[in-house]
């Protein structure tokens, strides 16, 4: 299909008013992001909307019109109550989508069915003329393929569409930036579905009580039915690992733990503290500006090979609210917890670590183990075992679809370059554990963590920690302790002790440091001491 490039001229509206009423579609800006116009009332034209975009057909479109008169003379709604009218007064035109039962006139193709119907009056003055030159109401969804970030540009429309529509029309950025409100009055009290532009706090002042969705912030629990179709398709993905960072060391915490595979979406003021790719989306407390950009600033990700993204997380409230419900998704809900006090505690075997965390953990500390989440992350984490299958064997699954470490030791441990396979697959994910991990247990209270990882230094565990603690021991010491512990000779104890660094590689590298060279109420007590000291 050839896709017509037009212009905001009164000339190429004409143009695409009339490809809209001879069944065809088109893209236009609208004041929130560009949307995929068909008419509405024409079930074949908006057909061909769903095959553009790649979009499943039991999703319904909004019905966008140019004046309150075309509600009635298209028949499409069967009850405009009272609330729909002190919404439409107050912020219609605008970025409000309103949900009402539907007229007879919206052909199923439009509704996906429903006995309801989503309208929207649009203040785009391209929307609007286009929408008044084809005297139709247009059923328009966002103007992306499926699974992509809504378009605020021509320019991502082409990306898109192009070949797939009957023609484009550049009317520069969108102002929103974000997709409309959505908020159905198909129920009392009114539920918001989707946040965007109009606010919670605004269609509080008008309606009273409104009920925000659980779905707007949270996960959709499985089995439960959507209260909006939209709300249980897998929403857009990035190619990218996003997390959602809260706290107020955001800065120094991104700079910490980001690598050079990292990039971080920040505040405009934030912007040069970084030594990573940085995506500026506003200054702080400009919201506006972060539904404006938002979009635009996941699609230019998309075209990198950043693996990993870190964006502030959004306050819940105002505009705001938009923001977290978009970046939350794209972050598949991962948020992490930049102000958690993470001590590092490292060191060779039969030190005494296990002893020295056991002791924070009375003190209120919460222990992250990294060897127990590697095999937790084994178990259940089908992310990592697509992974390590496609480089070490399929053969190293079980039938069961888990995982034969045996096997996967057997070849991972064979020589060095597949071990540093292994581990550049693991420790990411490790890593993330770690970080969800410390979420989870802030949620709970918790402010002060152990990572305990043998391997810190080597994985590069170093910089999910404030600070790195050392437990060393005289070799002697350790290899007693081992013999005793795991219940080996001395020839194998001997053997686990070759492999190990020497004492200096922790103690040049930690920031503290414990010599376990007594008894065990010595390193009690050093332990102790350092508590009062960190605190
Ligand atoms: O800002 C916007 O709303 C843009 C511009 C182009 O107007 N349009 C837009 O459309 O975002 P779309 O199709 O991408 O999102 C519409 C959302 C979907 O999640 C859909 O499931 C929901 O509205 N929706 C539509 N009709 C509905 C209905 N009758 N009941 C519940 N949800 C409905
Ligand atoms: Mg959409």
């Amino acid at each position: 299909m050839e896709t017509l490039l037009l212009k905001d001229t009164p000339a190429d509206i004409k143009t695409a008013a009339d490809i809209i009423k001879n069944g065809g579609i088109v893209a236009v800006p609208t004041e929130t992001v560009y949307g995929l116009a068909a008419d509405a009332l024409n079930g074949k034209a908006v057909e061909k909307i769903f095959t553009a975009k790649g979009r499943p057909m039991d999703n319904p479109l909004i019905v966008h019109i140019c004046d309150l008169e075309m509600l009635e003379r298209f028949n499409i709604y069967r009850e405009f109550t009272d609330k729909a009218k002190l919404l439409a007064e107050r912020f219609w035109p605008g970025p409000l989508t309103v949900i009402l039962p539907k007229g007879d006139s919206i052909p199923d193709e439009t509704s996906a069915g429903l006995s309801t119907v989503a309208v929207r009056f649009p203040s785009h003055k391209t929307a609007l003329a286009l929408i008044k030159a084809a005297d139709t109401p247009l059923a328009a969804p966002s103007a992306n393929l499926s699974g992509k970030p809504s378009p605020t540009t021509a320019q991502h429309c082409i990306n898109d569409l192009m070949g797939r529509a009957d023609a484009i029309i550049d009317g520069g950025e969108c102002e929103v930036g974000v997709e409309s409100t959505v908020i159905t009055l198909a129920q009392d009290p009114p539920r918001l579905l989707r946040p965007g532009g109009v606010t919670p706090e605004q269609l509080r002042e008008v309606l009273g009580e409104i009920v925000i969705d659980k779905a707007v912030t949270d996960r959709l629990e499985e089995g439960r039915t959507a209260a909006s179709p939209g709300m249980k398709y897998r929403h857009y993905a990035p190619r990218a690992d996003v997390f959602l960072v809260r706290g107020e060391s955001f800065v120094p915490f991104v700079s910490r733990i980001a690598d050079r595979d990292s990039a971080v979406i920040c505040y405009d003021e934030d912007k040069d503290k970084f030594d990573l790719t940085a995506y500026p989306i506003g200054k702080k407390t400009d919201f506006h500006s972060h539904t404006h950009r938002l979009f635009d600033i996941l699609r230019q990700i998309d075209d990198t090979d950043i693996r990993t993204v870190f964006a502030p997380c959004p306050p819940k409230d105002g505009v705001s609210l938009a923001v977290y419900n978009r970046l939350i998704r794209a972050a598949a809900f991962r948020i992490i917890n930049a102000d958690a006090y993470v001590l590092g505690l490292t060191g060779p075997t039969g030190a005494g670590k296990s002893l020295a965390a056991s002791e924070f953990k009375k003190h209120g500390w919460h222990i992250v183990d990294a060897d127990r989440l590697c095999r937790e992350i084994y178990k259940k984490d089908s992310r990592v075992l697509k992974e390590l299958s496609a480089v070490f064997g399929k053969d190293i699954l079980t039938q069961d679809g888990g995982l034969d470490r045996k096997k996967l030791a057997s070849r991972a441990f064979a020589d060095n370059e597949s071990t540093r396979k292994l581990n550049e697959i693991t420790h990411p994910y490790i890593y993330e554990a770690v970080l969800l991990e410390i979420e989870e247990y802030s949620e709970r209270g918790f402010d002060k963590f152990i990572l305990d990882a043998p391997t810190l230094f080597e994985s590069g565990g170093q910089r999910f920690c404030s600070k790195v603690l050392a437990v060393t021991a005289p070799v002697q010491k350790r290899l007693e302790r081992i013999i005793h512990r795991d219940k080996i000779t001395q020839e194998e104890a001997l053997l686990r002790e070759n492999a190990q660094h020497s004492d200096s590689y922790y103690t040049e590298k930690a920031d503290l440091h414990i010599v376990n060279d007594k008894d065990e109420n010595t390193l009690i007590e050093a332990v102790n001491k350092l508590i009062t000291e960190i605190l």
